[in-house]
């Protein structure tokens, strides 16, 4: 497919960056690496990685994905402040494409309220800042914030400033999801009367979901001309997300017929990579979500099952397969040896050698023992979760539990610590999950309060693994945690082991940034 196609409408992945600042969420670097990596197989165009200025542990990531990550763009978002740019630039320096996509907000509410400065000052912020950008790129995106309740012919005036200094994207966010599709294709139109030379960059739109509106708005961004759509996995993203990405892609193959626009989307990858961000992230996907929602290809009343028997069309405007919903044919069992795992685990895109593999082996065949079959959802679940174990993080050793209806429950868990000793905790509760819970945070000496606990089946079936997520708060940290086990006990607690331990390093890392900038600020000379 030709990137200069005018038909061609660019995916700018938002997952990372946006994405990553829902509530809760905490990703390690090796797990946006992951995720990096299944968006190159996915084929989007560009992955903002983050936000490199907001932590160390950002920075890192943003440069690794840059590093190893071939394929898209790779783009590291920064305000218009010197420092920002420069840590985007060092972030996303080593990239194949690198970009470095700065904002500032256009609106007078964000102008007066939060910048407290005046409109010139934006004006010449984002002239300064685009300017510096493209000293070290040539590929600068630019970004009005708030956009949509900004007076249009200020954001015109700015927009027109960043494309003389050498934007080559101009993107249009709809911050708060305040727009309407009508009102959205007016707004553009006009923008491209009051700046012409917005014909010869690329037009883009970033729509929140505030109002449930962010497809239809960011398709009425591309009716009125733009041709990059900022979207992410999931939908996730801030208060009620982004653009969801599946939703964006499949309006574009699936109504191509109406619109004659295509993307360079792989939408096979499109149900793996759901279940991917799902898993990493603790954020459950719906079941009646489009696309990728666990009943989005379910027919529940006779009629619908008999039209979809008779003929799949009746009442499917998508094939499953054409999403990656194909019901794969790998299925392993407990005879299966290293080297058919080693196989089953390429073909579902997993490259697992050494250690990594006799660990996922011993997982499978601690799997198989308990289930006949173990199918390719299965080894994507047992796979992801033995990935998520680290040396350095707390982990659950061995937990029992007595347990029934005329007992209060009892459970008594070991947990290996991130020095490596194993510290015993009992407890009761109000059932075995809450006394595990209970029996973990004696183990570890951290108090800590539930938010959210959800269990899922990985598979259908009555041998199908639990894959339970937890979402705590402990040490003023938000975090979740995943855990995938034939016993939804066992995957309760592992999941809120890691919940715990993602929440403590979280913590750590947020004291050690503090105590730098401290230690940064005594060591400056005074004026
Ligand atoms: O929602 C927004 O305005 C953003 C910008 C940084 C593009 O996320
Ligand atoms: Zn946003």
């Amino acid at each position: 497919m030709d990137a200069t196609d005018p038909d061609r409408v660019v995916i700018f992945d938002t997952t990372l960056r946006d994405g990553e600042q829902s509530p809760g969420i905490s990703l390690n670097t090796g797990e946006k690496l992951e995720i990096a990596h299944q968006l190159a197989r996915l084929g989007v165009d560009v992955i903002e990685a983050g936000f490199p200025i907001t932590s160390p542990g950002d920075f890192e990531a943003v440069q690794a994905i840059a590093r190893e990550v071939p394929g898209p763009v790779i783009a590291g978002l920064a305000r218009t402040h010197v420092q920002d740019i420069d840590a985007a630039y060092n972030a996303v320096r080593d990239a194949a494409r690198a970009r470095i996509h700065t904002f500032i907000s256009t609106s007078d509410i964000h102008i007066t309220h939060q910048l407290q400065t005046t409109r010139e000052d934006v004006k010449g912020q984002a002239r300064a800042a685009v300017a510096h950008a493209r000293q070290y790129v040539d590929d600068v995106e630019f970004s009005p914030m708030d956009a949509t309740r900004a007076e249009l012919e200020f954001t015109a005036e700015v927009v027109c400033i960043a494309i003389e200094e050498g934007a080559t994207t101009i993107n249009i966010p709809d911050t708060v999801g305040y727009t309407m599709p009508q009102e959205f294709i007016a707004y553009l139109g006009r923008l491209y009367d009051l700046v012409p030379g917005l014909r010869d960059v690329v037009l883009s739109v970033h729509c929140h979901d505030d109002l449930g509106l962010a497809v239809a708005n960011s398709f009425s961004g591309v009716m009125a001309g733009c041709r990059q759509v900022e979207c992410a996995v999931n939908g996730i993203g801030e208060r009620a997300g982004n653009a969801s990405l599946e939703e964006v892609v499949m309006l574009f193959r699936v109504r191509e017929d109406a619109h004659g626009l295509t993307t360079a989307v792989n939408s096979r990858e499109i149900a793996r990579t759901s279940r991917m961000i799902s898993r990493l992230t603790g954020y459950a996907v719906q079941p009646n979500k489009a696309v990728v929602g666990r009943n989005a290809f379910a027919h529940e009343s006779g009629i619908h099952q008999d039209g979809v028997l008779k003929e799949r069309t009746t009442y499917e405007i998508m094939d499953a397969t054409e999403v990656g919903l194909e019901s794969n044919s790998i299925v392993l069992g407990k005879h299966s040896g290293r080297h058919a795992l080693r196989d089953a685990l390429e073909q579902l895109g997993f490259k697992v050698e050494g250690n990594a593999l006799n660990a996922a082996f011993k997982r499978f065949k601690e799997v198989a023992d308990r289930k006949k079959q173990v199918t390719a959802l299965d080894l994507e679940a047992i796979v992801s979760d033995e990935m998520r174990e680290r040396a350095d993080a707390h982990e659950l050793a061995w937990f029992e539990v007595e347990a029934g209806s005329r007992r209060e429950p009892l459970a008594r868990v070991a947990v290996k610590m991130p020095s490596g000793e194993e510290a015993v905790g009992e407890s009761s509760g109000d059932g075995p999950v809450d006394a595990i819970f209970h029996a973990i945070q004696k183990a570890s000496g951290t108090e800590c309060e539930l938010r959210q606990y959800t269990v899922e089946a990985v598979t259908e079936g009555e041998d199908a693994l639990g894959q339970v997520t937890v979402m705590l708060r402990t040490a003023g940290r938000l975090a979740t945690g995943q855990g995938v086990a034939t016993d939804i006990l066992e995957a309760s607690a592992r999941a809120y082991v890691r919940a715990l331990s993602n929440a403590l390093e979280g913590a750590a890392i947020r004291e050690a940034e503090a105590a730098t900038a401290e230690a940064a600020v005594e060591r400056t000379p005074g004026p």
